[in-house]
């Protein structure tokens, strides 16, 4: 089986980090063939030097990294998030980062890799503003994208930043609403199944009993998240992309509330053939996973 080729748009961010350093675990299954950064867990340039020193960790200074969007569209500015400290990568003591960042605005950048690969896999962990972007600069892109995994949402259980909406969505409602009404196979991957993929006491002290530089701070990064958030939201989208089975799914359609008010950024989604209405399901909605599984699946990577 060749490796998945993706591009990456995240925020790191812990769960980010920890996320990118399961799929860089895989390299006989994931192929991150460049990373775009847009402003979420904090402003955009502590991203973009997070996603490097990560990168540098896991000796893959390889990868392109393209900076992105600064700010939501339409929001004045997009919330940070306090969970994951003033770095964003819960005080890591890994040192600034030195690989140049690549030229070109990530929007530009995935849609013209998207174009140059013809058939392109796009995991998204942070605000969809980057995407959406993308989506308009070029309204063929949907041609050219075979499937997004996302980490965003909460479809049917209360948010984590309003009660009714997730971060990523609440962040930028509007970039989420351009993503599901692209078109393009999408896999939700929201709270309502990443309140179940919980770091374990068990879980950090076989990482740290690794011992090699990676599994440190994999371990730090999950006892300092950890203690704010025990919920490893991104790394779930990773370990769909790698063994989808060991999770459980239904079929909707979802849309995205963009109203200015409380419901901003929540997710409708729309499951039984009543709610339905005659429309066609455009997400594949994850509900559910085997927890030990995926705990097990993230140390492997790490090993
Ligand atoms: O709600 C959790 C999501 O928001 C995660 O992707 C986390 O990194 C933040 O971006
Ligand atoms: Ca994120």
């Amino acid at each position: 089986m060749t490796a998945l080729r993706f591009i990456y748009d995240c925020d790191p961010g812990a769960d980010d980090a920890l996320a990118m350093l399961v799929a860089l675990g895989r390299p006989d299954a994931l192929d991150m063939i460049a990373l775009t950064c847009v402003a979420g867990n904090v402003g955009l340039q502590p991203v973009v030097d997070n996603a490097r020193r990560i990168l540098e960790l896991a000796g893959r200074q390889d990868i392109v990294v393209h900076a992105g969007a600064a700010r939501p569209i339409m929001a004045s500015r997009g919330r940070i998030s306090i969970m994951h400290g003033s770095d964003g990568l819960a005080g890591s003591t890994l040192p600034p980062p030195t690989m140049p960042l690549a030229d070109g605005h990530a929007a530009q950048a995935i849609s013209r890799i998207a174009r140059m690969e013809g058939r392109l896999h796009v995991c998204a962990t942070g605000p969809l503003t980057n995407l959406a972007l993308a989506l308009l600069l070029d309204p063929e892109l949907p041609d050219f994208i075979e499937a997004i995994t996302l980490m965003g949402g909460a479809a049917f259980c209360p948010g984590n930043t309003t009660p009714l909406a997730e971060f990523n969505f609440a962040v930028d409602p509007h970039a989420a609403a351009i993503v599901f009404d692209s078109g393009i196979p999408i896999t939700m991957l929201g709270l309502d199944v990443t309140r179940q993929a919980v770091v374990t006491e068990e879980m950090i002290r076989e990482a740290e009993a690794i011992g090699t530089p990676v599994a440190r701070e994999f371990a730090h990064l999950l006892i300092h998240y950890g203690s704010k958030d025990p919920c490893l939201h991104d790394p779930a989208a990773i370990a769909w992309m790698l063994a989808p089975d060991m999770f459980s799914t239904v079929q909707g359609h979802v849309s995205i509330c963009t109203d200015s008010g409380p419901a901003a950024g929540q997710v409708v989604a729309a499951v039984s053939e009543r709610h339905l209405a005659g429309r066609e399901p455009n997400c594949t909605i994850v509900t559910g996973v085997d927890a030990e599984a995926f705990r097990r699946l993230c140390l492997d990577a790490l090993r």
